[in-house]
């Protein structure tokens, strides 16, 4: 099984290569790939762990090398959020960015699953499948958005709440990866019965998550360590699966069969092939129901962005 990181030098890459040099499975490869030079420095640092995993770095402007073999590509390239800036804003340089990889993938390793961690994913994935589609080797059970974080973050606010193990509880968050399009089934929970003013509120802290961590660091950055950890969950499952494990279900943006919208973030079984079968949303409260209702424009609005930046 061989991983590439690409952003590997950044926040986020550099968390998730530690994670998965200490967590893959013996025999694995990890191939770190950035633009920034000290990338192979990186690996170099990292090769020191006593794990078997293989762990190579590779700069400059082409992915290729990092890319050749690879089963799983995961996208971390690209820039993070400042204070004051939403996922949106991000768009403009994250796209491009985005859009060249995804070439690259699509030339050298157009079998591999990918998994994109570069905001606003609502729309960078559209951008993701769009690149395969013109290069004739999209796959949509291979193409995730990797909206994990907002799993791991609802899964804590919610333990804390009811002051239960933070690893008991599972929450499936539904829709995209940002502001309202991130839906958390609170009603899904099992032992939780909250009032309707504490759902409301926690649904908009879960929501505004990655905002509270933009602003305490300070201008520093995003969330980087708790991405780290949620991608490498997100991998971890995907090789699990792959690997012939039955049963491994994680929530991601996925291109479904368009009920809501052409991507949807959902609980997905995952398998030998990437997604093996997109799962029913279950029953929603109404409180959830009026908030996928209402997120739907925006979502769709988003995805059209990214579908329009490569087709117009
Ligand atoms: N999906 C999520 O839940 C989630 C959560 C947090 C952050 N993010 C996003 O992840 C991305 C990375 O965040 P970060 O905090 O690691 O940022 P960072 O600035 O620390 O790292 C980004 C890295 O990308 C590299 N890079 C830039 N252009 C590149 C290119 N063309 N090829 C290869 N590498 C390139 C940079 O050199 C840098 O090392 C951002 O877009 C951020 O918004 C997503």
């Amino acid at each position: 099984m061989k991983v590439a990181v690409l952003g590997a030098a950044g926040g986020i890459g550099q968390a998730l290569a530690l994670l998965l040099k200490t967590q893959l499975p013996a025999g694995s490869d990890l191939a770190l790939y950035d633009i920034a030079p000290v990338t192979p420095g990186v690996a170099v640092d990292l090769s020191h762990i006593p794990t078997a995993v293989n762990i190579k770095g590779f700069s400059g402007e082409d992915a290729k090398p990092a890319l050749e073999g690879a089963d799983i590509v995961l996208i971390s390239a690209g820039v993070a959020r400042k204070p004051g800036m939403d996922r949106s804003d991000l768009f403009n340089i994250n796209a491009g960015i985005v859009k060249n990889l995804i070439e690259q993938v699509a030339t050298t390793c157009p079998k591999a699953c990918i998994g994109i961690i570069t905001n606003p994913v609502n729309t960078t994935v559209a951008i993701a499948a769009e690149v395969l589609k013109k290069a004739g080797v999209y796959d949509k059970n291979k193409l995730f958005g990797i909206t994990t974080l907002d799993i791991i973050r609802s899964n804590t606010f919610v333990a804390e709440l009811l002051n239960v193990a933070p690893t008991s509880i599972e929450v499936p968050v539904i829709g995209g990866h940002s502001g309202v399009t991130i839906l958390p089934l609170l009603s899904q929970v099992p032992g939780a019965n909250f009032s309707a003013e504490t759902i409301e509120k926690l649904t908009s802290r879960i929501q505004n998550a990655g905002t509270e961590v933009v602003e305490a660091k300070a201008g520093g950055g995003s969330a980087t360590l708790s991405m780290g950890q949620a991608a490498a969950r997100f991998c971890l499952s995907l090789i699990s699966a792959m690997q012939g494990n039955q049963n491994v279900i994680e929530c991601t943006y996925v291109e479904g069969e368009g009920e809501f919208a052409r991507f949807f973030a959902q609980p997905v079984k995952l398998g030998k092939n990437g997604v093996e079968a997109r799962l029913p949303i279950g029953d929603l409260s109404p409180f959830e129901e009026k908030a996928l209702h209402g997120m739907l424009d925006v979502l769709k609005a988003d995805i059209t962005l990214g579908e329009n930046f490569i087709n117009n």
